[in-house]
C-alpha cells in the first residue's frame, strides 16, 4: 500500500514511538493526524505534515471527533497506528498491600480498550474509502509489548493489557478482511523513549546488556521503520511481530 495522498492516524503520536512513526509516515507522503492527550499535544515538537489532535483514547466521543477530523481532510484514511499506552508497575501483593484494582482497570482501559476503540472507529472510516486496485483499503497496526509474553514482576496489569492486544490481532484481521483492511501488531522489546526517562543510566545499561544482539536498546525510528514495512507489505496480516533483538525478559 502507498502512503502518498493518504491520511494516517497515530495515537500517542506526540511522544516516543508514536512521534517517530508520525514523522516517518509524513516523510513517506502521508498527512498524519497524531492523536494524543491535550497536554502532550501542547508539548509535542511541531513536524511538517503532522497535526496533533487532542483526545483521550478512552473517550469514545473524543476518538470519534478525531476520526471525523481525519475524514474532513478529504484524504482517504489508510493507516491507523495505535501507540498510546501507559505502563505503571505494581505487585499483586506488595509492601503497600494488594494491587489497586482501579489501576489494573485503568491500564486495561487505555492499552487494550483504547486500542480497540480507536481501531473500531477508525476502521469504520477506512471501510468508507475507495479500495485500491487490489481491493485494499487500509491497515491497522497495534502496539503490544514483549511483556505480553514475558511479563515481569510488577507487570500484571501491563502484561494482561498487552496480551489482550496480541489476542485481538487475528480476530480483528479476520473481521476486517472483507473490507480490505489488514491488522498487525508490533511487540517491541525495550525502546529508548520518554517512557524510560525515569530510569537511571545504570539501569538502562543493564537493560541493554540483557539484549542478545544488537546489545543496546531499540530506537524509536526502528519501530517506525517496521510500521512502514507493514504498511507497504500487503501480505502481512493477522500477525504479531516481535522487535526485540532476541530479548526474553527474566522475571525481574
Ligand atoms: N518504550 C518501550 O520500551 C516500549 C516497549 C514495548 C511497548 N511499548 C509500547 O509502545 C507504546 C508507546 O510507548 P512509548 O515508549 O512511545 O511511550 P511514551 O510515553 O513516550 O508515549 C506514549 C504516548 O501515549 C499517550 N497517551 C497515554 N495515555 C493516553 C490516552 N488515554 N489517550 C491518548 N494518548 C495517551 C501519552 O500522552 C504519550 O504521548 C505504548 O503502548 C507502550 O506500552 C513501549
Amino acid at each position: 500500500m502507498q502512503l502518498t495522498d493518504t491520511a494516517a492516524l497515530v495515537t500517542g503520536g506526540a511522544s516516543g514511538l508514536g512521534a517517530a512513526t508520525a514523522a516517518s509516515l509524513a516523510a513517506g507522503g502521508a498527512k498524519v493526524f497524531a492523536l494524543d492527550l491535550p497536554g502532550a499535544c501542547e508539548q509535542a515538537t511541531p513536524m511538517d505534515r503532522v497535526s496533533c489532535v487532542p483526545a483521550d483514547v478512552t473517550d469514545v466521543r473524543q476518538v470519534q471527533a478525531a476520526v471525523d477530523a481525519v475524514v474532513a481532510s478529504g484524504l482517504p484514511l489508510r493507516t491507523v497506528v495505535n501507540c498510546a499506552g501507559i505502563g505503571p508497575s505494581m505487585r499483586i501483593v506488595g509492601r503497600r498491600g494488594p494491587h489497586d484494582v482501579d489501576l489494573f482497570a485503568r491500564v486495561v482501559a487505555v492499552n487494550l480498550v483504547g486500542t480497540f476503540q480507536v481501531m473500531t472507529l477508525a476502521a469504520a472510516a477506512v471501510a468508507d474509502t475507495e479500495a485500491d486496485e487490489h481491493g485494499q483499503r487500509g491497515v491497522v497496526i497495534n502496539t503490544a509489548s514483549i511483556a505480553a509474553f514475558d511479563g515481569q514482576v510488577g507487570q500484571a496489569a501491563y502484561a494482561a493489557s498487552k496480551a489482550g492486544v496480541v489476542g485481538l490481532t487475528l480476530p480483528a484481521a479476520r473481521d476486517l478482511a472483507s473490507q480490505g483492511i489488514r491488522v498487525c501488531t508490533i511487540a517491541p522489546g525495550i525502546v529508548d523513549t520518554p517512557m524510560l526517562s525515569t530510569v537511571s543510566e545504570d539501569f538502562r545499561a543493564g537493560l541493554a546488556a540483557g539484549v542478545p544482539f544488537p546489545q543496546r536498546l531499540a530506537r524509536p525510528e526502528e519501530y517506525a521503520r517496521l510500521v512502514t514495512m507493514i504498511v507497504e507489505h500487503d501480505y502481512l496480516n493477522g500477525e504479531t511481530i516481535r522487535m526485540d533483538g532476541a530479548l526474553r525478559m527474566a522475571p525481574r
